[in-house]
C-alpha cells in the first residue's frame, strides 16, 4: 500500500479538510503518479455538496490531474519514471464493449470508473481523487503531456479541456461557421479558444458584463450580454452550432431560437434541476438539441496535442489547497478567472 495525503470531504454540508488515506501498490499495468497540480471543476462542487445525488464519503475530489511518474508497473510500456503525464475523469472502464473499442471509454456500456466519487471494476473499492499528493492509474488511462506546455495551466485541459473540444470535433465546427458559448467560466473559455483555433465566428454569451474584455482577449468575435433580450433578438436563426455551458437552472429555449434550421446546440453544464424545452423551440426549424460527456482517452491525448500544437492553456489562478473551501465560494459567485488550480506542493 501507499499512504498518500490530501483533501477530504465527509459529507454534503461538510467543508473539506486534510485526510489521510491509502492507494493501492502498482499493479503490472499501473503507474503511479506524484501530483503537482490539480485544477478546480465546478462537478467537484456539485459532487461534494451531492448535488446530483449518489455520492460517496469520504470523498477527495479532484479530476484535472498532473504530474510527474514516480513509479511503473512491470507491464507497463508506454511509460517511464520521470514523464509529464495526466489524467481526467476516467480510470478505467470495461475495454471490451463496443464503445471502450471505439475510443468512447466514457460511454463504456459497463460503466466507467471515474476518478473520484465511483468504485473500482471490483464493485466496492472506493476511487479518490487528485487533491491528493499521489494517485495509481492504469497505463491505458494515463495521458501524455508535452513539456513545452505551463504544467499548472495544463491540468485543466484534462476535464475542461476535453469536455468543450469532444463536442466541437464532433460536431465538425470549423471555418464559416457562427458558433456560440453560454457562460463563460472554465469550460466556457476553453470552449472559446478551441473554436477561435478551429476557425469558427465565436459568439460569448454571459451573464457578467464585467467578463466582456476578457472574452474579446480569448478570441470572441462577439460578446452578448444573455439578459439583454433585445439583442438577443436580433440574433435569431443565424447560428450552425451552440455549447451551453452553464452550471446552474437558466431558460435554454432562448438559445435554441438562435440556431439555424437543422443545427444542434448541445448541454455540457450539468444543472441541478431539469431544464424546461418548449417543442416548438426544435419543431418549427428542425432544430437538434443533444449532450457531451467528457471525451475518450484517444481524442483526450489529441487535444492535448492540438494543444501542445497551438500554444493553448487554460487561464489559471493557482492557490494553495488550505484555500479550497474559499475557491469553492469564489467558483459559485462566477468570480474565478477563469480556472483555480491547486499547487500540491501546499500539502507539504
Ligand atoms: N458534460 C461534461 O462532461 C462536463 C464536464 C465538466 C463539467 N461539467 C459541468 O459543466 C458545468 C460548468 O462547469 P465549469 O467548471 O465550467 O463551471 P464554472 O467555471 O462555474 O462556469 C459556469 C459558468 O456558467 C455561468 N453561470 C453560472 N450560473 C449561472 C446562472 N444562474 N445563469 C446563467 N449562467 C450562469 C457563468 O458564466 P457567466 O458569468 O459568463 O454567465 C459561470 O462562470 C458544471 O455544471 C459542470 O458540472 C460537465
Ligand atoms: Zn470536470
Ligand atoms: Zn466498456
Amino acid at each position: 500500500m501507499i499512504l498518500a495525503k490530501g483533501y477530504a470531504t465527509l459529507g454534503p454540508k461538510n467543508p473539506l479538510g486534510p485526510f489521510q488515506f491509502e492507494r493501492r501498490s502498482p499493479r503490472e499495468n499501473d503507474v503511479v503518479i506524484d501530483v503537482a497540480y490539480c485544477g478546480v471543476c465546478h462537478s467537484d462542487i456539485h459532487q461534494a455538496r451531492d448535488e446530483w445525488g449518489g455520492s460517496i464519503y469520504p470523498m477527495v475530489p479532484g479530476h484535472e490531474i498532473v504530474g510527474t511518474v514516480s513509479k511503473v508497473g512491470n507491464g507497463v510500456s508506454y511509460f517511464n519514471v520521470g514523464d509529464l503525464v495526466g489524467v481526467g475523469c476516467l480510470v478505467d472502464s470495461c475495454r471490451e464493449c463496443t464503445s471502450c473499442h471505439e475510443g468512447h471509454e466514457q460511454y463504456c456500456q459497463n460503466g466507467m470508473v471515474g476518478t473520484y466519487n465511483s468504485v473500482e471494476r471490483d464493485g466496492h473499492t472506493p476511487t479518490y481523487g487528485g487533491y491528493a499528493n499521489k494517485i495509481v492509474v492504469r497505463e491505458e488511462f494515463v495521458l501524455k503531456i508535452d513539456p513545452k506546455l505551463n504544467l499548472a495551466a495544463t491540468a485543466p485541459l484534462l476535464c475542461a479541456g476535453i469536455t468543450t473540444y469532444s463536442p466541437l470535433r464532433h460536431w465538425k465546427v470549423g471555418a464559416g461557421q457562427k458558433v456560440g458559448i453560454v457562460g463563460l467560466g472554465g469550460l466556457g473559455h476553453m470552449a472559446v479558444k478551441f473554436s477561435k483555433a478551429l476557425g469558427a465566428e465565436t459568439v460569448v454569451f454571459t451573464t457578467s458584463e464585467s467578463k466582456r474584455k476578457d472574452a474579446e482577449r480569448l478570441g470572441a468575435h462577439q460578446v452578448i450580454l444573455s439578459t439583454q433580450s433585445e439583442q438577443m433578438g436580433t440574433l435569431a436563426n443565424s447560428f450552425d452550432f451552440i455549447l451551453d455551458t452553464v452550471s446552474a437552472p437558466h431558460d435554454i429555449n432562448q438559445y435554441l431560437s438562435l440556431l439555424k434550421r437543422d443545427a444542434s446546440m448541445v448541454l455540457v453544464g450539468v444543472p441541478t434541476q431539469p431544464l424546461a424545452v418548449a417543442s416548438t423551440s426544435l419543431i418549427l426549424s428542425r432544430k437538434n438539441l443533444s449532450g457531451s460527456l467528457i471525451g475518450g482517452i484517444k481524442e483526450t491525448q489529441e487535444m492535448l496535442d492540438f494543444c501542445a500544437k497551438h500554444g493553448i492553456v487554460s487561464d489559471i489562478e493557482i492557490i494553495p489547497i488550505q484555500k479550497i473551501n474559499e475557491a469553492y465560494e469564489r467558483v459559485l459567485r462566477s468570480d474565478v478567472k477563469y480556472r483555480f488550480v491547486i499547487d500540491m506542493k501546499s500539502l507539504g
